[in-house]
């Protein structure tokens, strides 16, 4: 098997620099994104009950509980590459889907939990904004 040279962090991570284009995330399309994507596995209110978990051998994680697991920390840049499947772990053991296509829209910047900014396509930044908003 060739080990492909994968940045660690996807090269959406790797920016630095918020350039002047990238627009804000927004929740409300988030949530639009996440009903589209997501809630067929994790559930409408993203506790992990959606009607495919009942197929799948592993249970989607309930989404409202990222933050209580993580020392109250909502885990922007953990949320980010679970999504964008490209963590070599995630994507070579993972379940869920890869969502590459959304890789397609134009940058949007969001703040990581250490409160740098991470550049992100735009679905992705957005539907992680909704998901900081359902944290319990
Ligand atoms: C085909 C079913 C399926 C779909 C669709 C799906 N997921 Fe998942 N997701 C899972 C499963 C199963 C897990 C837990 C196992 C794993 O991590 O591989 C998971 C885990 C996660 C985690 C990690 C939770 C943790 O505890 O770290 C996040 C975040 C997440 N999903 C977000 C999303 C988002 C956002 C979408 C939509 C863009 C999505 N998922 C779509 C099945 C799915």
């Amino acid at each position: 098997m060739t080990t492909s040279i994968r940045p660690f962090l996807i090269g959406a991570l790797a920016a630095t620099a918020v350039p002047a284009m990238a627009l804000e995330p927004d929740p409300i399309a988030g949530r639009g994104v996440y009903e589209t994507l997501c809630a067929s596995c994790h559930g409408d209110e993203a506790r992990g009950d959606g009607p495919l978990a009942a197929l799948l051998t592993v249970m989607p994680a309930d989404l409202t509980q990222l933050t209580a697991q993580n020392d109250g920390v909502f885990p922007v840049i953990q949320v980010i590459r679970q999504i964008d499947g490209r963590d070599p772990m995630l994507a070579h053991g993972g379940v869920m889907p890869i969502f590459g296509q959304m890789f397609d829209f134009p940058d949007a910047a969001i703040a990581s939990e250490a409160g740098q900014p991470i550049i992100t396509a735009q679905p992705i930044a957005d539907v992680t904004a909704w998901l900081e908003t359902v944290q319990e």
